[in-house]
């Protein structure tokens, strides 16, 4: 979270996503001047770890600046349930303050790889 490039927003954003193997990959969110060009913490650490061979998590955690525990946007739930639909969230303050929820909760009836298949021209 502390290396965040939060300029615009001065929202810092750190996640760390443990692979079921028990690696951890860390990230930050990664602002641009071209606004929709910035990127999300929590997909940039699905990235990290997609590209050195891990794809099952267990858990995602999320630090932010704020002062309360703050949830994943919704387009990285989304990015998120593709690899780990089981997957337990937790959200920390740095005042100390924690939340957990599962990611089926914060998504419920999501669109997954299985709602690709049986579809006709
Ligand atoms: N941000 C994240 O990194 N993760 C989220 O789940 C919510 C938002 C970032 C995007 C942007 O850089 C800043 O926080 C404010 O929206």
């Amino acid at each position: 979270m502390e290396r965040a490039y939060a300029p615009y927003s001065r929202f810092k954003v750190g996640a760390a996503l443990v692979g079921e193997d028990g690696t951890v990959y860390e990230a930050c969110n990664v602002e641009n001047a071209a606004f929709p060009a910035g990127t999300c913490a929590e997909r940039a650490a699905i990235s990290a770890a997609v590209a050195h061979g891990v794809r099952k998590f267990t858990t995602i955690v999320i630090a932010s600046s704020a002062d309360e525990p703050t949830p994943p946007c919704g387009m990285c739930r989304q990015a998120l349930i593709e690899f780990a639909p089981e997957l337990e969230v937790v959200s920390v303050t740095r005042g100390g303050k924690e939340a957990h929820w599962r990611l089926a909760d914060l998504l419920p009836q999501a669109f997954s790889p299985s709602s690709l298949e049986h579809t006709t021209e």
